[in-house]
């Protein structure tokens, strides 16, 4: 069971924070099918500071998604604190900041990844937010700088020491970006190590290698990604397989189904013109691995009108 501070996750399932993807719309599609507990996009603590509209559009909750998690970025602990304090009242379940992102325009500014070469700041941060709100804090880390500057161990250390409540490994440098394969002896290490929960991300491409992570006891939790994206069955799949069952695979007429609604969410949440904008980019997601899918994301590029992109909808998952 995966328990966060107090709050009493339902499932080990959490979906990652993905930028441009999980947003209030993505994160409760990922719970309807499942997922136990799920995180918001990165989120700009000066953004939140400096009340920017964009930003603060980002911190749009469904009650059906909660517990969610709200994950931030930033280097100052006072800003990330007041944005904690900020994001806390909006209605966020759990707080996570961000010290994996390997992004360069982040980094530069002493986010993300840049965090794992400064365990000074990494703990003036955590001891900062903890004292700003009272819900669970989290962080969500990568192995290192690279392979010369490997500060898992110590920065996790500090990390708990400071009062995070979990900790997310995404067993990549820094350098690494996407490449190579995530180093799962990391986690086991670090659950080995660390008393607080660690949740193991990376790679977790299908139900099964989910399930292999969550029943050998490496990690409290497990963090799907990129897999998750456009399939959210991974998750009721998982759980299946969790529970003895075998994991079934979705039709075309739930896929149909599931994409309609991810529609209907993305035009009420930002009106129909961007709705239908985002949704395009979904639809080749949604389509990924299925029959035809090239043919069908071609056609969707050029599908001018609402009609015409509900049309090919029909003809694709139905037809
Ligand atoms: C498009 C994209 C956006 C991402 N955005 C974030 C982010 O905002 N914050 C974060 O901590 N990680 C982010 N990640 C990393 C994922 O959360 C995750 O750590 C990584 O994809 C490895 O997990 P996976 O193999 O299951 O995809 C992003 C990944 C992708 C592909």
């Amino acid at each position: 069971m995966l328990r966060i501070g107090p709050i009493q996750i339902a499932n080990p399932l959490v979906l990652a924070p993905m930028a441009g993807f999980t947003d209030t719309c993505a994160r409760r599609i990922a719970k309807k099918f499942g997922a136990g507990l799920v995180y918001s996009e990165m989120v700009s603590a000066a953004g939140l500071v400096r009340k920017q509209p964009a930003t603060f559009a980002m911190l749009a909750f469904h009650p059906e998604e909660q517990p969610v998690g709200v994950q931030l970025f930033g280097a100052d602990p006072k800003e990330l604190a007041e944005a904690a304090r900020i994001t806390q009242d909006a209605g966020a379940a759990i707080v996570d900041i961000n010290m994996g992102c390997p992004v360069k325009r982040v980094c530069r500014t002493g986010a993300g990844a840049a965090l794992l070469r400064r365990p000074g700041r990494v703990a003036e941060i955590l001891s900062a937010v903890k004292k700003a709100v009272t819900c669970p804090v989290t962080v969500k880390m990568r192995l290192g700088w690279d392979t010369k500057e490997l500060s898992v161990l110590e920065i996790s250390r500090i990390v708990e020491e400071q009062g995070a409540d979990a900790l997310t490994l995404h067993p990549r440098t820094r350098a690494q970006g996407f490449r190579g394969k995530a180093d799962w002896s990391w986690i086991a290490r670090l659950k080995e190590e660390r008393r607080i929960p660690v949740i193991g991300n990376g790679d977790l491409v299908r139900p099964g290698v989910c399930v292999e992570a969550l029943q050998s006891k490496v990690c409290d939790g497990v963090m799907i990604g990129r897999a998750a994206r456009g399939n959210p069955w991974i998750f009721a799949q998982t759980m299946a397989m969790l529970s003895g069952k075998a994991p079934s695979t979705p039709s075309r007429e739930l896929r149909y189904k599931t994409v309609n609604l991810h529609i209907e969410w993305l035009c009420t949440q930002y009106g129909k013109e961007q709705g239908l904008r985002r949704a395009r980019f979904l639809l080749f997601q949604y389509s990924r691995g299925l029959s035809r899918a090239a043919r069908f994301r071609q056609e969707l590029v050029s599908a001018d009108s609402e009609e015409v992109l509900r049309g090919l909808l029909r003809t694709y998952f139905l037809g």
